[in-house]
């Protein structure tokens, strides 16, 4: 059943470390001339950033991580100013294979997002526990913690109107195993009810990601607390990726 959610469900596609210039041309051309009643955000690995300027794609595009600092020496990282030099909008922080595999702390991911924020970039701000939180029962804690630690250094100044945040827990992310739409569900609402005692009504769009496919998108796009998706490995194959988008428009409209 069509659920009205009054926004435009948003679906973000992260290659995390996938694709070339060949790839990326053809999903842009694919993806552009996809179907309205949807707003698109792609995530290509950094160095394709300046080639999908170039495309200048009818989409929104954006980085998949972000230097905690405006500039300085931090080998490898890319900066708010170098993400809006090629024409980025948005950037993921705290995306757990970074929270695992760069060891960003709660305040690393803090610093991220208050350094984008500032810039002008739309953070989209990952939480999510590990399978050992889900078993012990601490799901609501984790992600409740991860959300309070960047509201607390993101104080009202800063420009998180049109905010996005992305509930997906780690045991999900690349495993083929997604949450079920009533654990999601409950989990959204935790979230949106934190957000709201901090942040009152200033919008938020609330994405699942974690093994969402075609076959699974429709059942979770019906939630009445999902406004879209954060798409990964599904999302490298263009038309699995509007596939998706299609079944969320389907369930939203
Ligand atoms: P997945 O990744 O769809 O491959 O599980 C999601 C993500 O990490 O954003």
């Amino acid at each position: 059943m069509a659920v009205n959610k009054g926004q435009r469900p948003l679906i973000a596609a992260n290659w995390k470390a996938h694709g070339d210039r060949h790839e990326l041309s053809r999903w842009c051309e694919a993806v552009g001339t996809a179907p309205g009643n949807v707003d698109y955000l792609f995530l290509p690995p950094a160095v394709l950033l300046p080639m999908v300027q170039q495309l200048a794609p009818p989409f929104a595009w954006g980085g998949q991580d972000i230097c905690p600092v405006e500039q300085g020496s931090h080998t490898g990282e890319v900066t708010a100013a170098m993400l809006l030099e090629c024409g980025a909008s948005h950037t993921l922080v705290g995306h757990s294979e970074c929270r695992n595999l760069r060891a960003d702390t709660d305040d690393r991911v803090a610093a991220k997002y208050a350094v984008a924020a500032r810039a002008g970039l739309v953070p989209v701000l990952c939480v999510g526990e590990t399978l050992a939180e889900r078993e012990s029962g601490h799901s609501e804690a984790v992600v409740s913690r991860q959300l309070a630690a960047v509201l607390a250094t993101a104080p009202p100044p800063l420009p998180l109107v049109g905010a996005v945040l992305a509930y997906e827990p780690v045991w999900a992310i690349g495993t083929g195993c997604v949450a079920s739409p009533a654990v999601v569900q409950q989990m959204h609402a935790a979230l949106r009810r934190l957000w709201q005692s901090e942040r009152g009504g200033e919008s938020l769009r609330l994405l699942y990601g974690g093994s969402v496919k075609a076959d699974n998108a429709a059942a979770l796009a019906c939630q009445p607390d999902v406004d879209g998706f954060l798409v990964g490995r599904a999302s490298l194959v263009a038309t699995e990726f509007l596939a998706i988008a299609k079944a969320s428009i389907a369930t939203t409209s």
